[in-house]
Parts: structure tokens; C-alpha cells; sequence
């Protein structure tokens, strides 16, 4: 027998120790980390596997027949991801995004959607529930995800142009279909739905106006990405970075914008307006957004924290360990105080802020030659 193809990328290295705690530590307020930031996202990856190989994800060339996927019983199952995801909601999480991977590909999603839907703040309210999807099982899967109580959907979407979008997923898959997979979300009032278009200079810039004039007007938030260093993998170099600034002058010069207020802190998108002739927004037109993580980093106020597919909680986009939270939901002595107590303790001792420091340092520094986990293990 052949020897087992070691990959490029570990996952699986050391997490980093677990803090100390004792229970009941948590009684003094919401966490804030060493930057005072709070901890209001929480995205959850279900899947490490997908369907598409976007060669900024996850190419082929490494993701490929040999690569080592988590085997099943080394996931969270739906039990443990929702009693989690419990005691992160009275620890202050208030927005859960389900992510993978490809998050429809897990057998019977529905399920813990349903679950997850169930779940209350300390006040009652229930959650902001979605989940970012390359859209390519949408048209069936829309109404079960909306009646299992799924409250909107993201869809990663890099073109219309059906050439340009079969060779950015690497897999042939035709743009119509995910294009009929947004329209059944819209049918299943799966909304606002947001379309999240990676934007990489020489592959797919032609886009990004017909993007911009085919969402506009329909309710749908486009929003255009800077291809980011993220991973290991994907070979990142600053001179396929298209500035968000450089995205909204060309939509501009057709199609006027203007600057829109935040819509809640810590967000990830700047938004702009289509104006009308009086150089007013026009909600009738709607808006775009645009991801600067690479030339305007939001670090400042990152609440967001990252639980892998198989339960290690990361802390940053960029970090290359996370904590075991598995091992403690596998430990029947480990009540939920215990298991709130730890996140606090590991929220507070958060110092992450990559993207910010990066920019600071350029990147050619130290600080990107890390062994950063993949994005399609921790979730965009
Ligand atoms: P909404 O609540 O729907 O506005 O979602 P969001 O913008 O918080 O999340 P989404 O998953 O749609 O994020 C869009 C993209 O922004 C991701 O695919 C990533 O490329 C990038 N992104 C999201 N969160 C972070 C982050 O914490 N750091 C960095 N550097 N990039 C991020
Ligand atoms: N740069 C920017 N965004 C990325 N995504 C994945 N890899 C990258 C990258 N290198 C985002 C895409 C996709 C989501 C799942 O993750 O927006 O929509
Ligand atoms: Fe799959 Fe999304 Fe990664 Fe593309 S970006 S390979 S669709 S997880
Ligand atoms: Fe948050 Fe890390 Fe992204 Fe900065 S780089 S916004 S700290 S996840």
C-alpha cells in the first residue's frame, strides 16, 4: 500500500492550551478582548469540503483526490454545534453565520438550522441567522433552509460572464445556476441577500460592471471582496489586489454613488448609494458594498470569532491555531458555566488584529510568512 499523501496545509497542529477557569468567572459582564473588543459574530463552519476549487480557496492542485478532509466522527455533530453556539449567545454573540466549505453540503443542514433557530439572547430575541453558500444547491435547498428558520443568505459569486465564472470555481459549473439559486432564495424570503464577488486584477475585473448594473435595483447587496492572503495556498500577491477604492470609481463613473453611514458596528463592508440626479441615494437603486481587508483593514473593531468544522475556536482570520473547545464538549464533567467561563477567559486574552498590522508592516513582513489555516476549514 502507498503511503498516505501528507498535504501542504496541517490543519490538524496543536491547538493552543486552554485557560484555566473556574466556573461562575464569567459573572462580571459581557468579555471584551485585550483591545476591548466584544464578541457579537460567531461563524461556524460545518464542512471542510466544497464542491467549487477557486483557486484563491482552494486549488486544485492542493485540494485535490489525496488531500486528507476531516473524517466524520472528528466533527462537531449538531448536538454539540448548538450547545455551543448556546452559551456563545449568553456570552453576547447576536449574528450566527453557518459557513464551510460549502455549508450545503452537510447531510441534513436543515436540521441544525432548525436548532440554531430555536436558540434565544438572554433578553428573548432571537438571533441574526445566516449562512454564506457558493449558491450551487440553492435552488433546491432555499425554501427547506427559510421554513427550517434561516433568515438570509450570502452567495459568493465572481461574474456573470459564464467562461470567466466556470474557470474561477475550476470545476465547469455553469453561472446560470447559481443564478437561479438567488432568485429561489428571493422567492423563499431569504433575505436581504447579499452577493460577495472576490474581486483578483486580470481575472475577473471585466466583471465588475455588469455585476454592479445586474443586481442593481433588486434588493440584493453586491458587495466586492479584495482578494486576500488568506491561507497558505492559494499563492497571494499584491499584484492581483484590486482596491475597493479602485472598484468604486469605476462603478461611479457609470453609475453615481454615495457614501452610506455604517449599518452596525464592527462591520466588514463600507456601503455605498446609487444616487439619484439630485446626487442623493436612491433606495430604489439600492447599494454596493466593498471588503477592504487588504488596503483598509477593520481590525479596530473585530468582533468576530471563527469555530472550525471539527471545534477549535480561532480567534482572527489569519491565525494559525485555535482552542480545542471539542475536548471539553466531549468531557461529560464540563457543565455550560465551565464552558462559558473558558470563552470569556480566552476572549479577553484576544491581542488578534493581523490585517491592521500587516498593512502597517507591508507585505513582504514577517508577519505574513505564517502558517495560516485555510479559509475553507475556519469559514470566510
Ligand atoms: P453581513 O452581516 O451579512 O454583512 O456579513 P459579513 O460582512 O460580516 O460577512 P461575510 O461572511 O459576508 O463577509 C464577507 C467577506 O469579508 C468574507 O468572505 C471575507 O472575505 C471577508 N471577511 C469577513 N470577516 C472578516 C474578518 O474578520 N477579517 C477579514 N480580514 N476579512 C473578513
Ligand atoms: N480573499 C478574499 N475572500 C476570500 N474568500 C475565500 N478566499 C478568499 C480570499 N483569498 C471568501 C469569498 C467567498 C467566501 C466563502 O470566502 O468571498 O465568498
Ligand atoms: Fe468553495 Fe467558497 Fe472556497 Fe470557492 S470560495 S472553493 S465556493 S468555499
Ligand atoms: Fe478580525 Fe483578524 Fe480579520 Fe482583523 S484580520 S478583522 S482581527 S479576523
Amino acid at each position: 500500500m502507498s503511503e498516505r499523501v501528507i498535504p501542504l496545509v496541517d490543519q490538524r497542529h496543536p491547538s493552543l492550551p486552554l485557560p484555566p477557569v473556574v466556573a461562575g468567572q464569567t459573572r462580571h459582564g459581557l468579555p471584551v478582548d485585550a483591545l476591548r473588543r466584544p464578541l457579537t459574530d460567531l461563524r461556524i463552519s460545518v464542512t471542510d469540503r466544497c464542491n467549487f476549487r477557486c483557486s484563491y480557496c482552494m486549488p486544485k492542485e492542493v485540494f485535490d483526490k489525496d488531500y486528507a478532509y476531516l473524517p466524520h466522527h472528528q466533527l462537531l455533530n449538531f448536538e454539540e454545534i448548538t450547545r455551543i453556539a448556546g452559551v456563545f449567545v449568553e456570552r453576547g454573540v447576536r449574528k450566527i453565520r453557518l459557513t464551510g466549505g460549502e455549508p450545503l453540503l452537510r447531510k441534513n443542514i436543515e436540521i441544525l438550522v432548525e436548532q440554531l433557530a430555536a436558540l434565544r439572547t438572554p433578553d428573548g430575541q432571537a438571533l441574526d441567522l445566516t449562512l454564506t453558500t457558493n449558491g450551487s444547491l440553492l435552488a433546491r435547498k432555499a425554501q427547506s433552509l427559510k421554513d427550517a428558520g434561516l433568515q438570509r443568505v450570502t452567495v459568493s459569486l465572481d461574474g456573470l460572464d459564464d467562461a470567466v465564472f466556470r474557470r474561477m470555481n475550476d470545476v465547469d459549473f455553469p453561472v446560470a445556476d447559481v443564478l437561479a439559486g438567488i432568485e429561489a432564495a428571493q422567492a423563499a424570503g431569504l433575505g436581504p441577500i447579499k452577493v460577495n464577488m472576490v474581486v483578483k486584477r486580470g481575472t475577473n475585473e471585466k466583471e465588475i460592471l455588469p455585476m454592479a448594473r445586474y443586481f442593481r435595483g433588486t434588493g440584493i447587496v453586491l458587495r466586492f471582496i479584495e482578494y486576500m492572503d488568506v491561507g497558505a495556498t492559494n499563492g497571494w500577491c499584491m499584484d492581483e489586489v484590486m482596491p475597493s477604492a479602485e472598484v468604486i470609481r469605476t462603478i461611479n463613473a457609470e453609475m453615481p454613488l454615495v457614501p452610506l453611514e455604517a449599518a452596525a458596528p464592527g462591520e466588514t463592508a463600507e456601503r455605498w448609494g446609487y444616487a439619484n440626479a439630485q446626487g442623493q441615494h436612491d433606495p430604489s437603486c439600492g447599494e454596493v458594498g466593498v471588503i477592504s481587508s487588504v488596503t483598509q483593514a477593520f481590525c479596530g473593531d473585530c468582533n468576530r470569532a471563527r469555530l472550525s468544522t471539527e471545534g477549535r475556536l480561532y480567534l482572527c482570520l489569519f491565525a494559525s491555531q485555535g482552542y480545542d473547545l471539542r475536548q471539553l464538549l466531549r468531557d461529560p464533567a464540563q457543565t455550560d458555566a465551565q464552558l462559558a467561563a473558558t470563552i470569556d477567559a480566552i476572549w479577553r486574552g484576544r491581542t488578534d488584529q493581523y490585517s491592521r498590522l500587516r498593512s502597517l508592516q507591508g507585505p513582504d513582513s514577517a508577519l505574513g510568512q505564517g502558517k495560516r489555516v485555510e479559509m475553507s476549514y475556519i469559514g470566510g
